[in-house]
Order: structure tokens, then C-alpha cells, then sequence
């Protein structure tokens, strides 16, 4: 996926990266570097319109240049993937590198980051999002309205309660981050909606029986699981015959390419740390969310369409329909968008981009 033009320096950045020495000045100023790698990556994906692998290649040579020479003790271990993709700092288990349990640690991320959107972004916003999709995409209302769904992996359940605004008889929200859930319910019942409810639970062991649900959605979460499989099989075990299924997970693309350039950067600094700079830094909190979304959960994995697809008929699931339009705001345009209208360099830049599909459990 990486272009061969980036490779030579791609690997010579990397090695520089991982002879940094670990102590609290190389840290913030890992952090700092992160976060203004991120800044020239954001311009380059998203405002320009030129061809994408020169720029990237440039900032590359610039972060290369600025960290050499900063040489000392580094583990090995934080350039091993599983190690860069855990970050240290996050729990000191983890840091000793004895911690498995990666479902505890991304609920606890994802918790601490949308505990932090204000009611219209977690509720109208999201609704709106949603009714974009499927009106762009022309698949009408019949799959949800009128009936009961899970959304697996809820965060704090803004699409859980937009399911239920656009018709959904009642929509149970999962996910294992136990704030997550807490500020679900709490947002829930203070706005007074009722045809939710919200459970801690694990999506790759869902504590419903076969066949429960009348449609499954799950919005970017099994691409963070040890077992993404797993979980579609799950989605698949307890839909009913019949019932759609709607999931999106990540495409491959070189975004996510230039994303693990930067975690093994930012995982040499902790979260903490990661969030007072680029508060320090002026960063608004939505783009705080997105930094720290892509750079600090412990497992991201993206397909091309064809793996998800392989992925989804593993598990039973037919009549499958890629969802290939997304969402415009006055100041947003979603990538599929961008790839739809077949942008200049949109394709090198985006891949695959966003996978959606809905597909449907045979009778
Ligand atoms: C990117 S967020 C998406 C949240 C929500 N679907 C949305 O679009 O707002 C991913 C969510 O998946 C949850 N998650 C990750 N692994 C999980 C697991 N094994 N079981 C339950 N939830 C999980 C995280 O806690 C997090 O809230």
C-alpha cells in the first residue's frame, strides 16, 4: 500500500525513530513532533488537491532530520507493531507490556473522548449523519423502522439514539467502556428518550441469544478487536433470519499508512501528555478527538473491499451492498464523497475508504 517513492524514507525514519532514547524531554517532544506531523498530514489529505506522495515524503525527511542525533537506550519492543499500536503511559500494566486485555483499555479510551462532545454534536449531529447515509446511498427506512436493533460498540450511544429517532421500535446499545455507558444513559434520559438502553458488554461475546435482534449495526468498532471476525459472527448469531445488518470498519488507505507512521511516535509520550500539548497548542477538542482516536487505540486494522466482503460472507451474511456514498457538511466532505466525485488524487490518497455495507441474514 505504502508508494515505493515514500519506502527509502519511510525506513530511514523508522530506524531514527526507534533509537530514541526514552525520558520525559524526548517524550513531549515526541509529542510535539506528533502532533505537527499530524497538522502537515491533515492539510495534505484533506485541503490539497495535488498529488499527495511528494508533501508526504517531504515532512518524513523533516521529522527524520529532527529526531536524529537524539540517540540513548530505546526498547526494541516499542517498534514491535502489537507493542507501538498499546502505547506506553496509558496504564503502567500495559507499560511492562503484561496487559492483554485490549477491549478494557480501548472502552476506557473511547470513554474519556466522547464524554467530551456537547449534546448536539453526540445527538443531532449524529442523526443527521445517519439519515445522510442512507438517504445518499437510497436504501430507504423499512430495515430499522418499526424494529428492534443492537448497536454494537455504541460509544457513549449517538447512533444508538439516532437509530431510534429515524423509526427504530428500540435500539439496545452495547459497548465495554463502562463511562461510555454511564454517559449513554445519563444523556438518554436527561433528553428524555425512551426507546433505548444501554448494557456494558463485550461485541465479540454478546450476551444475547440467537436470533434476538430484527437488525445489527456496528459503526467503527470491530477493526479495534482482537477478533474482528469473530464479532461479525456474532452480529450474524443474533440477527434474526431476515434482518439487515449495516457495519462499517476502516478502508486501507494511506492515511492509515501515515496513522502507524505516527504511533510509534506518539506512543513514546503518554496520553496525558498527548492531550495537554495540543490543548497548549490550541487544538479544538473535536480535533483533539480524531488525533488521539487514530494514534492511541491499542488495535486499528482497514481492509480493502474485498477482505470485508470475504469477511462478511465468511460469517453467512448475503445480499451484501457497499454503502459507497457518505456525508457533506458546510465545512466536511466525507472521503467517499470525495472518491464518488473521483477528485484529484482522491484514490491515492483515500483507497478504499470508508467500508459500509448492509447486508442481510437469509431466511
Ligand atoms: C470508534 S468508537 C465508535 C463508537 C460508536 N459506534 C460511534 O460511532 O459513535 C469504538 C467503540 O467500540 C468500543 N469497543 C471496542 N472494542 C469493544 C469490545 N470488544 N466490546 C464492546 N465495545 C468495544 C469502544 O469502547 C468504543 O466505544
Amino acid at each position: 500500500m505504502i508508494p515505493k517513492e515514500l519506502k527509502a524514507g519511510l525506513s530511514a525514519y523508522r530506524a531514527v525513530v526507534k533509537k530514541l532514547p526514552d525520558n520525559s524531554a524526548v517524550q513531549i517532544l515526541c509529542a510535539l513532533e506528533a502532533v505537527r506531523a499530524y497538522q502537515v498530514f491533515e492539510t495534505v489529505f484533506w485541503e490539497s488537491k495535488s498529488d499527495p506522495i511528494p508533501p508526504l515524503g517531504a515532512e518524513i525527511a523533516r521529522l527524520t532530520a529532527t529526531l536524529t542525533g537524539l540517540d540513548g537506550e530505546y526498547a526494541d519492543a516499542i517498534y514491535d507493531k502489537k507493542v507501538a499500536h498499546q502505547p506506553v503511559g496509558t496504564n503502567t500494566a500495559l507499560a511492562a507490556n503484561k496487559v492483554a486485555d485490549t477491549k478494557t483499555l480501548t472502552g476506557e479510551l473511547y470513554s474519556s473522548l466522547f464524554n467530551r462532545f456537547d449534546n448536539r454534536h453526540y445527538f443531532a449531529e449524529a442523526t443527521d449523519l445517519l439519515r445522510q447515509r442512507i438517504d445518499r446511498n437510497a436504501i430507504g427506512y423499512d430495515w430499522l423502522q418499526g424494529k428492534k436493533g443492537l448497536d454494537a460498540g455504541c460509544g457513549g450511544g449517538r447512533y444508538t439514539v439516532a437509530l431510534a429517532s429515524l423509526g427504530a421500535a428500540k435500539v439496545t446499545g452495547i459497548d465495554y467502556g463502562r463511562d461510555n455507558i454511564k454517559d449513554a444513559k445519563l444523556r438518554s434520559r436527561s433528553a428524555g428518550i425512551d426507546k433505548v438502553n444501554f448494557r456494558h458488554a463485550d461485541v465479540l461475546n454478546i450476551p444475547y441469544r440467537d436470533n434476538s435482534f430484527d437488525f445489527v449495526f456496528s459503526n467503527g468498532v470491530l477493526h479495534h478487536t482482537t477478533d474482528p471476525q469473530r464479532g461479525i459472527e456474532e452480529l450474524f448469531r443474533v440477527l434474526k433470519p431476515g434482518g439487515k445488518m449495516w457495519i462499517f470498519l476502516y478502508g486501507s488507505s494511506l492515511w492509515w499508512e501515515m496513522m502507524d507512521v505516527l504511533r510509534p511516535l506518539s506512543a513514546k509520550a503518554s496520553r496525558q501528555q498527548m492531550q495537554h500539548v495540543m490543548q497548549l497548542m490550541g487544538y479544538a477538542p473535536n480535533r483533539i478527538f480524531k488525533f488521539m482516536d487514530s494514534l492511541y487505540v491499542p488495535i486499528i486494522e482497514s481492509y480493502t473491499a474485498k477482505q470485508m466482503e470475504g469477511m462478511l460472507k465468511r460469517a453467512g451474511f448475503a445480499d451484501l451492498q457497499q454503502l459507497h456514498r457518505c456525508v457533506e457538511t458546510p465545512f466536511f466532505r466525507g472521503v467517499n464523497e470525495l472518491l464518488w466525485d473521483g477528485e484529484p488524487f482522491a484514490d491515492v490518497r483515500w483507497g478504499a475508504g470508508e467500508l459500509r455495507y448492509l447486508g442481510q441474514k437469509p431466511l
